[in-house]
């Protein structure tokens, strides 16, 4: 693997079958051209992660998902009108031209337009190179499977870097903005549901279509098991009850005081603080000599709830 700075020698690279770290706004992803289905194997093969677990394919604009996607219900282009580019993944019917490698045997393609403008020049010198405006980059975040997502290339490489062949590359992005994957949605019946929260919240979706209260019937796969783990062990705990802790790493908001033999490793104001620093908090306690890490989960709405959904999963 090695690292590069130019955004169109990675596209030549994802047009000749390799595959490239990425950074987006969410997390760091493990790129492929799309319609490339040794290169997105390699993918599966790099993470260590089941071939029945669907990917992300990213686009550059709403305008190209009619390239990927059937039966596009308007309360999803009014979705995405909203929040593209941005971290919402949309859930939708696969043309039949959509293979079984990207959405691991399902009848659906999640679709995303991210924001990052290093992802986007990718997209656009990708567009250029295949001659295909619609071209697309499958994408899932650049961790082995089951692990914590990378938020800045370090972390990816830490991840990857001994997984991939020597001519993979990897992107730098300046970190990513918000720390959390993207939300996403199953847009195939007559209302969205959430079936992972994330960087867009329930309220801001809200505010342009009433969500379904119905089970998905859509299987989402890496939202099922336990998920986001660090190495060591992570309890989650209340700030009372933190007093009768042990001791360990600490991870809490900021009007939470450390008490008496805690490593306090994160100290965030607010949820999206929070958001933005968790991954690399888990890391930085994984490192330190602490034997357990205690996290005080964030109250409230926002993304408070994707921050929730995560540290659950990792404590699992
Ligand atoms: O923010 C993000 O979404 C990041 C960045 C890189 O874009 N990507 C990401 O990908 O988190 P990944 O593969 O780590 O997580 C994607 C989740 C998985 O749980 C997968 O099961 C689900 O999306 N998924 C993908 N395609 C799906 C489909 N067709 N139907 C249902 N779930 C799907
Ligand atoms: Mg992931």
């Amino acid at each position: 693997m090695r690292e590069v700075t130019n955004p169109s020698e990675v596209a030549n690279a994802l047009a000749r079958g390799h595959l490239a770290i990425l950074p987006t706004e969410t997390v760091y992803g493990l790129g492929a051209d799309a319609d490339n289905k040794i290169a997105v194997g390699r993918i599966f093969t790099a993470k260590n992660r089941p071939a029945n677990h669907p990917v992300i394919v990213h686009i550059s604009g709403q305008e190209h998902v009619s390239a990927w996607a059937a039966q596009i219900p308007e309360y999803a282009k009014d979705l995405a009108t909203a929040f593209w580019p941005g971290p919402l993944t949309l859930v939708l019917e696969r043309l039949p031209r959509v293979g079984d490698y990207l959405t691991g045997g399902q009848d659906t393609i999640a679709i995303r337009v991210p924001q990052h403008p290093v992802f986007r020049q990718v997209l656009a010198a990708l567009a250029k190179e295949k001659n295909d405006q619609a071209a697309g980059i499958a994408a899932p975040s650049a961790n082995r499977f089951g692990n914590v997502s990378p938020t800045s290339l370090a972390h990816a490489v830490e991840e990857l870097n001994d997984y991939l062949a020597q001519d993979d590359l990897a992107l730098d992005g300046a970190g990513s903005r918000i720390g959390v994957e993207s939300t996403i949605i199953d847009a195939t019946a007559s209302k969205p549901i959430i079936l992972r929260h994330g960087g867009v919240t329930a309220e801001d979706i809200d505010t342009i279509v009433h969500l379904s209260r119905n089970e998905s019937h859509v299987r989402a796969p890496g939202t099922l098991a336990s998920h986001y783990r660090p190495k060591r062990q992570l309890v989650l705990t209340t700030e009372s009850e933190l007093k009768n802790s042990r001791g360990g790493a600490l991870i809490a908001m900021q009007d939470i005081e450390t008490p008496v033999g805690f490593n306090r490793i994160a100290s965030p104001e607010n949820a999206d603080q929070y958001a933005h620093v968790l991954y690399s908090a888990l890391r930085e306690a994984d490192k330190s000599s602490e034997a357990v890490i205690y996290a005080v989960p964030p109250t409230g709405g926002g993304l408070a709830a994707a921050i929730r959904d995560r540290l659950n999963r990792a404590a699992t």
